[in-house]
């Protein structure tokens, strides 16, 4: 289960099952050429189902597609070769 009740000050990065990740914090998003990305929430989502209309950020369109993520049972597995 994610730790989604972590304290609100905290940085964090969450991955929502079927859903965006969550970035709450004090981060910068940039774009492809470097341009900072305007941002005007401390928690943003960001679209991993590759359909939302506002990329970088979810549009909610994932619910509309029915995007469907799967987690490995074993969560080393995940992880990159280092
Ligand atoms: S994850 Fe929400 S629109 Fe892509």
């Amino acid at each position: 289960m994610s730790n989604l009740s972590a304290s609100e000050d905290a940085n964090a990065i969450v991955v929502c099952p079927d859903g965006p990740i969550l970035v709450r914090g004090d981060f910068e998003i940039v774009s492809t050429t470097g341009e900072p990305l305007p941002r005007t929430r401390r928690t943003v989502a960001l679209c991993r189902c590759g359909a939302s209309t506002i990329k970088p950020y979810c549009d909610g369109t994932h619910k509309l597609i029915n995007f469907r993520t799967e987690f490995p049972a074993d969560p080393e597995k995940a992880l990159p070769d280092r």
